[in-house]
């Protein structure tokens, strides 16, 4: 479904993707892991159209999308949840959730899809609060839910666990793995939670320094990458 190849990116002369590859298989759920600084996040912005890439190629479902604008991926059925969520504090929860829909998406949704407050009871409760008043679990879930508004088939999250509850966490484990399972939607998350990523991811794809280094089914990440690549 994805297919990303020999993909380089720079930030000014600072030179970040080397020689990337990355594939994710329709139905699958990656986890793409690595410290902090060697380069995910910068990856899947650049997968997004949030920032350019220098050479290589990102191809969704046969179409190259290297040059194509972030609407477009958006619209081709991509979602993308953004580290740190992201979300507007001063507008609604509901007005949060229809920036998800753009002005004129090609699907022609005109409004949030009900399936949604399905997934996510709490943002029904809560449409008139304004996003910076929810907890950091709600708003992930806010974050979460304005992806899923164009019904993606590809659904992209960036460490969607980072300053959560416990609790939370789980019920995020739980809609991820629904929306994969049941809903059939391809998932490629970074996570850094080991036990979060072996529940709800089937592989792994492991990045150091900006390139690719290990690649797998998530049962076959043992200690040894473990502590080469994942652990301070
Ligand atoms: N906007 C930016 N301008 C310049 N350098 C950046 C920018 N964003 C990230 N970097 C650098 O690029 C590298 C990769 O960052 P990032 O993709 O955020 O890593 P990760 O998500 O794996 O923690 C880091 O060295 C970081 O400091
Ligand atoms: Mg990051």
């Amino acid at each position: 479904m994805l297919n990303i190849t020999a993909l380089q990116q720079f930030y000014g002369a600072s030179h970040t993707l080397w020689d990337l590859d990355l594939q994710v298989k329709q139905g699958s759920c990656v986890c793409l892991m690595g410290r902090n600084g060697v380069g995910k996040t910068t990856l899947l912005k650049s997968i997004m159209g949030l920032i350019p890439v220098a050479d290589g190629s990102i191809q969704f479902d046969g179409i190259d999308l290297s040059r194509a604008k972030a609407e477009t991926r958006a619209e081709l059925g991509i979602g993308y949840v953004p580290q740190g969520r992201e979300i507007f504090p001063l507008l609604t929860v509901e007005e949060n959730l229809k920036t998800g829909l753009r002005a004129a998406n090609k699907q022609g949704i005109k409004k949030v899809p009900d399936s949604i407050y399905e997934i996510f009871p709490v943002l029904k409760q809560m449409l008139k609060r304004r996003g910076g008043d929810l907890s950091g679990g709600q708003q992930q879930q806010l974050a979460i839910g304005r992806a899923l508004v164009l019904n993606p088939r590809l659904l992209i999250l960036d460490e969607p666990t980072e300053g959560i509850q416990p609790n939370i966490v789980s019920e995020i484990g739980d809609v991820i793995i629904r929306l994969n399972k049941e809903l059939g939607v391809t998932v490629l998350l970074v996570e850094q939670k080991l036990p979060f990523a072996r529940k709800v991811a089937d592989s792994f794809c492991i990045m150091d320094r900006g390139r690719h280094v290990a690649v797998g089914a998530i049962d076959e990440l043992n200690e040894t990458m473990v502590k080469r690549y994942l652990t301070v």
